[in-house]
């Protein structure tokens, strides 16, 4: 009887011990192989609201510093924050917007309407050269997207040409040149339409197929053109039948990526505030956040089966949290604050393209200054960092590195009847054999314990940065514009190659392994 009981005291002080441990990660350090793409890091502008003009360009604004009409500011934060690429005009403007009204002297420049975004007159002085000085200012890589909406073939293959052909016998060249540019910029990343089944057009997905196809190769008939990366239009929802089609039926030859956009929204018509928000909405963000996981191994399964190799890139080219706006401001100019909740969207996204490596090579976030999941905000002379912006950088040290698979374990995080994951993770090896881990606990109000099995990276130090706050709907104001920023991390103990870590409630943290 007595020896009975002991056993059954063994027996629940192990499975206590097994149930406080549910947390943990394995690196499967011998399985890396793919890298994880600096353009995973890209970012989106669009003419909308203020994110080109009072935003990034401030044209000969005198009492905000720029350069050219850049604000140097932004351009120094940028830099730090290490773009890999820049997609711009749009976006729904993309598909009304024709590039020859954006080029030349400025004040010859047409005054067209932004008929995309709330009908405001665009003087078209941001244009392809001011675009691609921005680019080359944050060492980022430039990402056009061609007007299919209501442009022609021609003009999107005579855009390509004029930017990119080093001699044409054509006026292109000619002009570029008398423009102050005669050597071209050799970009590399094209957009065919954007949201060709929405705003870009509502084509059927045949319909917008057989559009490609012309794109594709009027814009590529001319020497030089072998390195340009062409990107169709996915799909922006579980219509998997978009990716079926655009796979199947556009020839291998024709195609580098395609494009698929995932918005963390609660509700279309009942998007919530950005910073006034119960748990409960909370809860919806980081689920519609998780459903990228699902979005992503779902429309790889389709690409899998017409592209075994992996050869077409799967372009995550416009992500990010959409609330309404912020009280005051124009509806269509899409401003809103950024908290901590978006740091989560962040961090977990992020996670989630460096696990799917092997075919995610590009993402953007939507969009880079004063709309949606802005990194950076501004007022007049004034910019903050967001908490997205944080992560970003926190996380940039995974640039280019080796991914190193992971399986997690993870508690739930539980609301009603529904439950998330709630702790995500991603690791890498960069060139000089450091490893770093990525890890988020979603979780509001609990703590997360990791054991972290380190496989076979053989470090013997560990360090860290956290960013945590103690209200979920913390964020950066012009007044206090310091209120969410990294700090150093301690809670991390390692023994052998096991790491024992505790993450606060809604946290991101990044290891550094040396
Ligand atoms: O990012 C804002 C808009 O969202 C883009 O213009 C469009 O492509 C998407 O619907």
């Amino acid at each position: 009887m007595k020896k009975r009981s002991i056993l059954l005291i063994t027996n629940i002080i192990l499975f206590m011990c097994i149930a406080s441990a549910q947390n943990s990660i394995i690196l499967r350090t011998s399985e890396a192989k793919d890298t994880i793409s600096k353009n995973i890091y890209g970012h989106f502008a669009e003419h909308l609201g203020r994110c080109v003009y009072d935003g990034l360009y401030v044209g000969d604004n005198k009492k905000i510093p720029n350069k050219n009409g850049i604000r140097t500011d932004i351009v120094e934060a940028l830099k730090k924050l290490k773009v890999g690429v820049l997609r711009w005009p749009g976006g729904c403007f993309a598909d009304g917007y024709h590039w020859m009204d954006g080029i030349g002297p400025k004040a010859q420049r047409k005054h067209t309407e932004n008929v995309a975004w709330g009908n405001v007159r665009e003087n078209n002085a941001f244009g392809t050269h001011e675009f691609l000085e921005l680019c080359d200012m944050i060492k980022a890589e430039p990402y056009l997207a061609l007007n299919m909406g209501s442009g022609t073939v021609q003009e999107s293959s005579d855009w390509v040409k004029y930017v990119n052909h080093a001699n044409s016998s054509s006026y292109l060249t000619d002009m570029r040149a008398k423009n102050g540019r005669s050597k071209p910029w050799n970009v590399k990343y094209w957009g065919v339409g954007n949201e060709s089944w929405d705003c870009g057009g509502n084509m059927t997905a045949s319909q917008y197929v057989s559009e490609y196809r012309k794109y594709a190769t009027h814009i590529t008939n001319y020497g030089n053109s072998e390195n340009l990366f062409r990107i169709a239009v996915g799909p922006g929802s579980e219509d998997y039948n978009w990716t079926e089609t655009v796979m199947r039926d556009i020839p291998s030859k024709l195609i580098e990526g395609l494009s698929v956009h995932h918005y963390s929204v609660i509700n279309w018509s009942a998007k919530g505030s950005a910073t006034l928000f119960p748990e409960q909405e909370y809860f919806r963000t980081m689920e519609q956040a998780w459903r990228m996981e699902r979005f992503i191994t779902k429309n790889s399964e389709i690409m899998d089966k017409y592209d075994p190799k992996k050869k077409v890139a799967l372009i995550v080219d416009e992500w990010g949290g959409w609330y309404e706006v912020e009280p005051g401001t124009n509806k269509n100019f899409l401003y809103q604050q950024n908290t901590m909740r978006d740091a989560m969207i962040a961090g977990l996204s992020l996670n989630i393209f460096h696990n799917h490596a092997d075919r995610v090579r590009m993402a953007n976030l939507a969009q880079i200054v004063n709309v949606l999941q802005a990194v950076i905000l501004t007022k007049e002379e004034k910019l903050i960092l967001t908490p997205t912006y944080h992560v970003m950088e926190m996380y940039n040290v995974h640039q280019d590195a080796v991914m190193i698979p992971v399986t997690v374990t993870s508690e739930d995080y539980v609301m009603g009847d529904k439950k998330l994951q709630a702790v995500s993770a991603s690791a890498s090896k960069d060139k000089n054999g450091i490893t770093h881990v990525s890890l988020v606990n979603i979780h509001s109000t609990k703590e997360q314990t990791i054991t972290i099995n380190l496989g076979n990276s053989g470090a013997k130090s560990v360090t860290g940065r956290i960013l945590s706050s103690s209200n979920i709907q913390d964020h950066n104001t012009f007044d206090k514009p310091n209120t969410v920023v990294p700090a150093s991390f301690n809670k991390a103990t390692l023994n052998g190659n096991e790491l024992k870590i505790s993450l606060p409630p809604f946290s991101v943290v990044v290891l550094e392994l040396k």
